[in-house]
This record gives C-alpha cells, structure tokens and sequence, in this order.
C-alpha cells in the first residue's frame, strides 16, 4: 500500500491540520511507502512573497518533523523539487472539464468571496491530482474539504485509464472520523481564512488566550447541555483520552459547570499534549541543513518514482516519440 498527502505552506499548522491530517501521515507512516509533502506550488495561489513563502516551508518542514514525521520511514519533500508532476498535470488537464472544475466548492468559495480567480486558483485540483497519482498512491489521508478534489483525482484517473489502458492507481480518501472537520475557535471549521485557529506551536501564553476567548452560548451554568455539536466539548475531546472524555460529556449533561473551567481545561491538556514536540522542534532549528538534507533526499526519492509513472503515461498517450 502507498500513502502520499500534501499540505501547504500558506503558514503554521492548527490544530485542524494536526487532528485532520498530520496525525494520519505518522500513524499511516509504518505503511509500505508513505510520501508526504510541502505544496508550495499549491501555496503559490496566495502567497506571494518569496521570502514568506521560503521561510514557511522551512517552518513546514520543522513542524512535520518535529511532530514526528519519520524521514527514515517516510519520504519528505517539496512538491516543486518534482518537476515530474508539473508535466503529467498538463497531461491531465487535456481530459479536464470546464465544468468539473467550476463545480469544486474551494473554487466555488473563493470566488464567491471576491478573491480574484486566477488559473492556478482554478485548476488547483488539477495539480493535487497530479500530486497524487505521480505517485501510484492508494490511499490519501486528508480532513473532509479535501474530500471532494480526491474525488476529482478518482474521476481524472478512470478518465484516462478508460481512453488510454489502466495507467494509473484509482487513490481513495482516508478521513479521521473524529477529526474530519475540526471546529475553530467560532465554532465554524478551523481554517486561516476564517481567522478563528489556534496553532499547534502557538506561544504557550497566546494561546491560552485564543482558547479563553473561544466563542460559547450564554445558556446559564447550571442547564445540563447536550456535549455532542458544541464545539469547545469536540476540542477536548481531540486531546484527552476516553476516560476523560465521559467525565466531561457526564459534566456537560448534569450541568452546574462554568465554561471558564472547560477552556482552562483544553489550555492544560493542550499544552501537555504538545510540549514533547515543541522541544523536538527547538532542537531540530539548531540543525537547519540536516532539514534541507531530508528534503533533497526525499526529493531524490520521489522523483525516481514520479518518472516512472510520466514514463507510463507518456508511452500510453503517444508522447514518447523521440524515446519510445
Ligand atoms: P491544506 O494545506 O489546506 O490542509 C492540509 C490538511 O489539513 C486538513 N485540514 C483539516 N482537517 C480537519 N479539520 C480542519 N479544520 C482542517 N483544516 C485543514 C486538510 O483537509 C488537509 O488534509 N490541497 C491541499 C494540499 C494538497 C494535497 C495534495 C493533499 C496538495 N496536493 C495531494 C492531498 C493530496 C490543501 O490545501 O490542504
């Protein structure tokens, strides 16, 4: 089985892009092969200050580390040391449809917001599904929003296989259940463009001030209240363990409690959770070329494989005129 996910560099990584995603690549990084990357190329969309976008793949990559992704058992790297995908995500934009891509409810948001749609925003599927079957991947761990571009992948790959023979590995979704959309500090889905995330290697003191400001109804104290669907209960519940969990939801149903005492709570319980890996990273920042060592390494890794795959595909489509 081969597991491949991407995650971009558009800043540091909450706590939705830990339980949604992160968590996954290093449980599911004991797997065949497992290839994680930086998609800096998808990040390109919206940053658009190379000293920004640099440095924050750097920070992608010390957090990943640091939260223990292993480079001696998964490969690491940025998805623009692949030049490899560039090339088959033309190739896969020949069978794309206008209207499959209009259909995306990333695109679909964005624009509905106001944000100028370039092509790069428009066809962002497109490479992600380039990303992903460069690969022969089978499985792509992601939280729900990515759900929907996987399905493209799906849909471009039978679409090719179907004209041209079974060239590529038709990959499938793999969502945490518990943390398919982890919830903000408003209650809407944790994300950068909603300003409402708490982060992972957030300053201790900053974000014991997002959590104690995490928005909650004015229902009176003593009201028993239903756990499941209240956002500060689902944030809990990502950093405690199942004991912990029933005391809470128990508490939450006779009622008598004070909010203040639950965020104290998840302040706590978050700052344990995370310490181990917030050392590990003051650690790795001191040895700044072992980081760009993994990165070539992986890069190295999985540009080997990507060939592969575009050898396949170009032979398939009659590309490979010059090198049959
Ligand atoms: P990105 O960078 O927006 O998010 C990285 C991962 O974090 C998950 N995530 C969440 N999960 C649960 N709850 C949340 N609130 C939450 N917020 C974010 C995302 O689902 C994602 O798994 N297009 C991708 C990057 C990408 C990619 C790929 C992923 C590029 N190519 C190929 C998989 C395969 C993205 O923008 O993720």
């Amino acid at each position: 089985m081969r597991v491949l996910s991407g995650i971009q560099p558009t800043g540091r990584f909450h706590w939705g892009n830990y339980f949604g995603a992160i968590r996954q690549y290093i449980a599911l990084q004991h797997a065949d092969e497992a290839y994680y990357f930086i998609a800096n190329l998808h990040a390109l969309t919206t940053v658009r200050d190379r000293e920004v976008l640099r440095r924050n793949t750097q920070d992608a990559a010390l957090d990943l580390l640091a939260l223990g992704l292993d480079p001696a058992k998964a490969t690491l790297f940025v998805q623009s040391d692949v030049p490899e995908v560039s090339e088959l995500c033309w190739v896969l934009m020949t069978i794309t449809s206008q209207g499959r891509l209009e259909r995306c409810h990333a695109f679909k948001e964005k624009k509905s917001k106001g944000i100028a749609a370039d092509m790069g925003l428009y066809t962002y599927p497109v490479l992600m599904a380039a990303d992903i079957l460069a690969y022969d991947s089978n499985v792509v761990p992601v939280g729900e929003d990515q759900v929907q571009h996987i399905e493209v992948a799906r849909d471009l790959a039978k679409a090719f296989n179907h004209r041209y023979g079974e060239v590529f590995v038709v990959p499938e979704a793999k969502v945490m259940p518990d943390a398919a959309r982890v919830p903000g500090t408003n209650g809407e889905k944790m994300s950068k463009s909603y300003n409402n995330t708490i982060e992972v290697f957030e300053e201790v003191k900053a974000a014991r001030k997002k959590i104690m400001r995490i928005e909650t109804d004015s229902r009176p104290m003593e009201q028993p209240k239903e756990p499941e669907g209240d956002h500060l209960y689902q944030l809990c519940s990502l950093f405690v363990d199942d004991a912990k969990r029933q005391t809470l939801a128990t508490r939450y149903r006779t009622g008598g409690f004070g909010y203040g005492e639950i965020k104290k709570l998840l302040a706590d319980e978050a700052e344990a959770f995370f310490a181990p890996a917030r050392e590990r990273r003051r650690e790795l920042e001191s040895h700044p070329d072992r980081v760009i060592e993994i990165l070539t390494d992986g890069a190295g890794r999985a540009r080997r494989k990507a060939r592969q795959v575009l050898d396949r595909v170009q032979q398939a489509c009659g590309l490979a005129y010059t090198n049959p």
